[in-house]
């Protein structure tokens, strides 16, 4: 059974998760559950980065410790997992033993290697903003933003990893695995950027300036700058695992791919001796009108309040429809509500309550088996190995958007299929093959249902599960076998009902 490790990014813990935290977590987890059915041993890694100087800065704010912030803060995002169905193997924290640990023995090791030498930093720092400035800060007149109070010049002895002397190692890495990174216009980024000369890396901040982090190893008046920690909670995770640190993929959005992601990871790793990702995936940004999400804009969607209306499946139904991964997609609550009800509501919604209604109805609530298949049906057959055949290599190819387009429109055609064999008129007629016909009918709308829903049982695992259980069925082990069209359901005793997605109730009056 091969191994798929997959990891998203750690978000910081310095504020509530809001809808582009949640949105990586359920794209994560469709691959990682695709990848199950698939028949990989997966292994899904997610958590928070709570050290530096954003999260020493937001509990000094709210006068508590930074242990005490991070606890309560970490407690919020772990929380929501379950909420939006995301089915983790692992969560990790930065503050935990078992990746301080492992930061501090890899920078040991970088040190004794002589990958890291100490020299003089000079640099404007802004002591209301705790941070150094960069030219590109400056105002077109040369001054400073008066965001960033008093600006000194500081010069300051710190520690360096060598990057720049891995380069061209890095610009040649790229070169010879172009699909590194999805989509590859993104890679061609990356390229562009390493055309600039690299400087290297300063990996400390000295412990008067920042506290909260882990020491240096080699000399404990410095803490790790955050994303040197960070990055390797990849691997902290998993040190004890090769078979897993193999098969390693990651998730995150476009913001954090240059230069964290695509330059100082890998050649992290290179100089410690580690192997390289498989690749990472760079998905782009939900915006709301065109700004983008996030805690310092205040345009920040509560994923959870999504969740309470409409529940966990409905809203990672809509952010795999909308979103093409790579790219930017604006959330607007009411293009939320037509694929809602469109989509879910009244096609995949009505397909349940027809084919539960009129088995019950026709048939005594026992599925009957189909007797032969006129063209009608036949259609409906072919259609569905057409998008089932599609539906994978979409899948694989992070389409889900349009995997999820194929499948809602195989629900369509189905719910066209049962407007013109029209069970509730052959019910009516006491001729045997009008009898036959709706014995055929009954069975083929159900069969459709499961497969469907089999589909895309890794995008709504929730749904997928109530519709099995209302259509008494239980799935095979093998994900793949469940695609077949065939009598699975025939003699399966259903329920006379199920309501999935109830139409929201209307905005209450001012
Ligand atoms: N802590 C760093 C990541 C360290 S990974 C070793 C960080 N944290 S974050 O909380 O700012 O962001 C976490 C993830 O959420 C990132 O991948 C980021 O791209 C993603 N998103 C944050 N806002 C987003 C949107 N508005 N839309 C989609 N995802 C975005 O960066």
């Amino acid at each position: 059974m091969p191994s798929f490790y997959i990891t998203t990014a750690i978000d910081y813990a310095n504020g509530s998760p809001h809808l582009g935290h949640a949105y990586e977590k359920v794209l994560t987890d469709v691959i990682a559950r695709f990848r199950r059915q698939m028949g990989d041993r997966v292994h899904f890694l997610t958590g928070v980065d709570e050290h530096g100087q954003k999260v020493q800065a937001s509990a000094k704010r709210q006068g508590v410790a930074p242990q005490q912030f991070v606890d309560e803060v970490s407690a919020e995002f772990r929380a929501l997992l379950p909420r939006l169905n995301i089915a983790n193997d692992d969560f990790i924290r930065t503050t935990e033993p078992r990746h301080k640990q492992v930061v501090r023995a890899v920078l040991q090791q970088l040190f004794d290697k002589g990958e890291i030498y100490q020299a003089e930093y000079t640099g404007f720092y802004s002591t209301r903003q705790e941070q150094f400035l960069q030219e590109k800060d400056r105002l077109p007149d040369g001054t400073w933003p008066e965001l960033f109070g008093e600006v000194t010049e500081i010069v300051e002895s710190n520690y360096f990893f060598k990057l720049r002397q891995y380069q061209a190692w890095l610009v040649e890495f790229y070169e010879r695995n172009p699909d590194f990174i999805f989509p590859s216009f993104r890679q061609k980024q990356v390229l562009e950027f390493l055309k600039e000369p690299l400087n290297d890396l300063c990996i400390s901040r000295p412990k008067e300036r920042l506290e909260w982090g882990i020491p240096l190893p080699f000399d404990e008046g410095y803490v790790t700058y955050v994303w040197f920690d960070a990055l390797l909670n990849y691997y902290s995770a998993v040190a004890d695992r090769p078979d897993l640190w193999r098969e390693v993929h990651h998730v995150i959005g476009k913001d954090i791919l240059v230069p964290p992601h695509a330059v100082y990871w890998p050649i992290m790793l290179h100089a410690a001796g580690l192997s390289l990702p498989k690749g990472i995936i760079a998905h782009g940004w939900w915006l709301q009108r065109g700004a983008k999400m996030s805690k310092s804009t205040g345009i920040a969607l509560n994923p959870l309040d999504l969740v309470a209306e409409f529940g966990a499946d409905a809203f990672r139904y809509f952010l795999m429809r909308e979103m093409n991964v790579g790219q930017d997609s604006d959330f607007t609550r009411e293009q939320f509500l037509v694929r809602y009800n469109s989509e879910l509501a009244n096609n995949l919604g009505n397909l349940v309550n027809r084919t539960l209604n009129m088995t019950t109805r026709f048939a005594g609530g026992v599925l009957p088996a189909a007797e032969g298949a006129e063209e009608l049906e036949q259609h409906l057959h072919a259609l569905w190995a057409k998008t089932r055949d599609e539906f994978i290599p979409l899948c694989e190819g992070h389409q889900f958007h349009t995997a999820l387009e194929r499948a809602m429109f195989f629900l369509t055609e189905t719910n066209a299929y049962i407007e013109k064999r029209a069970p509730w008129k052959l019910g009516k007629s006491a001729e045997a093959r009008d009898q036959a016909l709706l014995r055929t009918s009954l069975a083929t709308m159900a069969e459709a249902l499961r497969l469907a829903v089999a589909l895309i049982q890794h995008v709504t695992p929730d749904t997928t599960g109530k519709i099995n259980a209302v259509l008494g069925y239980t799935p095979g082990a093998v994900w793949r076998d469940e695609l077949n069209w065939g009598a699975r359901l025939n003699g399966a005793k259903v329920a006379p009902a199920l309501v999935l997605f109830p139409r929201p109730a209307p905005p209450a009056k001012p």
